[in-house]
């Protein structure tokens, strides 16, 4: 596949195609992790840079791990250990960092639209690793790989995401992802967790958690994102579970093979009780492990990997 993309800033801009190879990509790759040393020269003599702006176990470590197994150097750096703390502008930060000539710049920042603006202002690729609310797409990606993987396809099958999907990229970009691959989504939620609209990107809005998981061949629950909420938007966490959270019970209405998934991190015992989370239906860490192969993959066609695809 010819890859002529400077950027992955979301998973509307990327065509069926796009995403399909990209999953392909990350298959093959997923075998490296599996060996004893766990490293190809792919991406020798590039640089990877971490800009984190929020917190990250997942996303950060896996991009980390990702840029480590093709042999690219990875440098992480925070806006709380960067000159950002003496005024320093993003945009001045950027162009600071593009003049030490990285190859890759992958950013998460709690303003949606931030990687976008990157992307005009410097000429090194950005991989959007989360911005605001707005798009998630590596996550969004890794999701569909793992579902492909076990499902064996994705056209077709019944998903339902449950939770704050208001404030949830991963919400917006699953829905465009696997709508875009010809799932059929359907979102779940308190209405007030539920943003108008949504429906426009292809997702079909049922308030009923019972009746939205009823026969579905994956379960995306979601994390209350309590940082991002400017009120309260449910009376307590016992009555949020209670109606919203995924139980051994409520799962019986999913298909036997349902798969449970959720992007992290956990709130056990409010989505989700630890028994479904833990279950033999929870395919949670497959995501993770998912992860390292799926941002290898775009670390490699970013960074300009297939210019030595024989290498590895
Ligand atoms: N899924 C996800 O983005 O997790 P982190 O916030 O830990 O990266």
């Amino acid at each position: 596949m010819a890859w002529n993309r400077k950027d992955i800033l979301d998973i509307a801009s990327l065509s069926v195609d796009e995403i399909a190879s990209i999953l392909d990509m990350a298959d093959g790759l997923k075998e490296i992790s599996e060996r004893s040393i766990k490293k190809v020269p792919t991406l020798r003599g590039k640089t990877v840079i971490l800009f984190f702006h929020e917190p990250s176990t997942r996303t950060r470590i896996s991009f980390d791990i990702a840029a480590k197994r093709l042999s690219a150097d990875s440098i992480s750096i925070s806006a709380s250990t960067s000159s950002m703390v003496k005024g320093e502008t993003l945009i001045d930060t950027a162009r600071n960092l593009e003049a030490m000539h990285p190859d890759v710049i992958v950013i998460r920042h709690a303003s949606s639209g931030t990687p976008y603006l990157l992307s005009r202002k410097i000429s090194t690729p950005i991989i959007n690793a989360g911005d605001g609310t707005h798009a998630h797409p590596t996550q969004a990606l890794l999701d569909m790989m793992t579902v492909r993987e076990a499902k064996k396809k994705l056209h077709g099958l019944r998903i339902a995401i449950v939770g704050d999907i208001d404030h949830s990229r991963v919400a917006r970009s699953d829905i465009e992802g696997f709508t875009k691959m010809g799932a059929e989504v359907r979102v779940s939620g308190p209405p007030t967790m539920i943003p108008k609209g949504i429906e426009s990107l292809g997702a079909q809005v049922m308030y009923d958690f019972d009746e939205a998981i009823d026969g579905v061949d994956v379960i995306m629950m979601l994390r209350i994102q309590k940082e991002r909420q400017q009120n309260f938007l449910f009376p307590s966490e016992r009555e949020y579970a209670q109606r919203y959270g995924l139980n051994s019970t409520r799962l019986k209405r999913a298909k036997p093979d349902a798969m449970i998934m959720h992007p992290g991190p956990l709130n056990r015992g409010v989505e989700i009780t630890p028994d479904v989370a833990d279950s033999i239906n929870s395919v949670i860490l497959s995501q993770v492990t998912n992860g390292v192969a799926l941002r290898m993959a775009l670390l490699y066609l970013v960074a300009g990997g297939l210019h030595s695809a024989d290498d590895h």
